[in-house]
């Protein structure tokens, strides 16, 4: 089973209390969700492995540890996940960036396929797929579907919300797969909206509503 990891740190759960007020608009929205995801990517990077190298400083020779050369790989699912890259690219500055598009039919809740660019050496790099809403879990089930039939080995899921149901469809379908969390809400309504949730994160980041 794949991990579950939720964020407990007080800066991001100070930005989150903004993100979810309704009276956050774009600009501000956009800010925050950025600040967030450059802070998780600090934990989702947790795991890389290091080597060591020889510097010498201003007064010894020293051995000291770099990031032994990991390729990485951000897959935002378009359009909300595109929130989420500016932020995690000014840690990692080095990643390359794939692209699927996905939305949600309204009355199916099924995820539609609208666009793919991803980089050729998909399979060689270890894969960090962005969404801010994991509701039903549809779309990173799918997003993650079509990277492993790519040839991908190694991904994880960040997002700033899930509940529960998605995080179980992510769980059991794929084992392999850690998932980052700022939080876990309580569930969904009628429409599949995460309660209490954020709204419509791509609304809100792109100012569509
Ligand atoms: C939202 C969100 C996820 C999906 C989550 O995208 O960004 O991709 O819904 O729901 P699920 O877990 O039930 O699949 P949406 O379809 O609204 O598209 P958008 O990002 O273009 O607004
Ligand atoms: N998509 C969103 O943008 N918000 C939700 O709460 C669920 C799906």
């Amino acid at each position: 089973m794949g991990k579950v990891i939720v964020l407990d740190h007080p800066l991001i759960k100070h930005k989150l209390t903004f993100v979810r007020d309704k009276n956050t608009g774009p600009k501000e929205f956009r800010e925050l969700v950025k600040e967030i995801s450059t802070l998780m990517a600090y934990e989702v990077t947790r795991d890389l492995p290091l080597e060591e190298v020889e510097i010498e400083t201003p007064l010894a020779k020293t051995k000291s540890q770099v990031i032994s050369g990991k390729k990485l790989g951000l897959v935002p699912i378009l359009r909300a996940g595109l929130g989420m890259v500016e932020g995690m690219l000014d840690l990692l500055p080095a990643a390359k960036v794939g692209h699927i598009g996905l939305y949600r039919d309204p009355q199916t809740l099924k995820p539609v396929e609208y666009y793919c660019k991803l980089p050729e050496d998909v399979g060689e790099r270890e894969l960090i797929v962005l969404d801010p809403m994991l509701a039903t879990g549809g779309s990173a089930d799918a997003a993650i579907n079509f990277l492993k039939k790519k040839g991908a080995h190694s991904i994880k899921l960040a997002c700033l919300l899930a509940a529960p149901r998605g995080l179980e469809l992510i769980q059991s379908n794929h084992p392999d797969v850690d998932v980052y969390l700022a939080a876990i809400d309580e569930g969904l309504n009628d429409h599949a909206y995460i309660v209490p949730g954020i709204g419509d994160a791509g609304d809100r980041l792109f100012g569509t509503k």
